[in-house]
């Protein structure tokens, strides 16, 4: 994939700039960065704070997947920043599904698996992303993935999750230009071989990273149900057990809090 850089100083949001330009036909590999963004969003229709410091940018992608697997793209896309975060600086991030990117504390003791911790740590949320696509018939016609990683910047006094940064965990700032590019080429790498070899390596590397416990729970329309997870499905949706039954989970929201 080739990419195409447009660098902001200042936008409102670099996803809602791309999309933009996605309808207008820009072609894959499209990306839009801003130094910070006045009105950042979040997934739900959260906002997402964005001062300067951070990573905010945005990625055009033109799969040629139907819609309903979607998922597998967020997913690819956390697991490739988790990668390149892993062997850039040693970090041990992990992956929240559907796509955040959680660090532990206290780190455990190897990056690689090897002590990777599920009870008894907390998490600090150090990035997220948030989809947005338009299909057409059924098939995905364009689809824009707005990243949103805490790299120097301030973090917000208030999160719904306990926010972290790179700088923080490292204890000294990262040059942004760097962890953009590291950033863009793991993604790039990936979504490569996902397109010549399909899904399963990326399930594979979600399965050595994911952070969620055996037991979440599920906050659906209808309210919150306790759910155990079983594992994530070809299509990269959440496959929990909720009483006798077996669901897959597209949106929904899963909180780490185990009951
Ligand atoms: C989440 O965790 O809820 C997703 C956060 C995504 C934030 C990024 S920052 C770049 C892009 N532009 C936006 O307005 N949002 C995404």
């Amino acid at each position: 994939m080739t990419y195409q850089l447009f660098l902001f100083d200042s936008l409102s949001s670099t996803n809602d700039l791309l999309k933009g330009l996605a309808c207008g036909g820009a072609p894959e590999g499209t990306v839009v960065i801003a130094r910070e963004q006045t009105a950042g969003r979040g997934r739900f229709g959260r906002r997402w704070l964005s001062p300067k410091g951070g990573a905010w940018f945005s990625l055009l992608l033109r799969p040629p997947i139907p819609a309903e697997q979607a998922g597998c793209i967020a997913i690819l896309i956390a697991v490739s920043l988790a990668r390149a975060l892993r062997e850039g600086w040693g970090v041990p991030v992990g992956v929240k599904w559907p796509n955040d990117l959680y660090v532990p504390h206290p780190h455990p003791l190897s990056v690689n698996g090897e002590g990777w911790p599920q009870a008894g740590v907390r998490y600090q949320k150090l990035g997220g992303i948030l989809i947005e696509l338009s299909t057409n018939a059924a098939q995905i016609d364009w689809l824009v993935a707005g990243i949103g990683i805490n790299v120097n910047n301030e973090l917000p006094a208030e999160a719904r999750v306990p926010p972290t940064s790179l700088a923080r965990e490292l204890g000294h700032p990262v040059p942004l230009e760097e962890f953009l590019d590291r950033a863009l080429a793991a993604i790039a790498h990936d979504y490569e071989r996902f397109l010549s070899e399909g899904f399963e390596f990326v399930r594979q590397r979600w399965q050595e990273l994911s952070v969620l416990p055996p037991r979440v729970l599920v906050r659906t329309s209808s309210g919150e149900i306790a759910a155990e997870v079983l594992g994530l499905s070809q299509s990269g949706k959440l496959v929990v057990r909720t009483g006798e039954s077996v669901r897959e989970l597209a949106t929904e929201e899963v909180t780490l809090c185990p009951r």
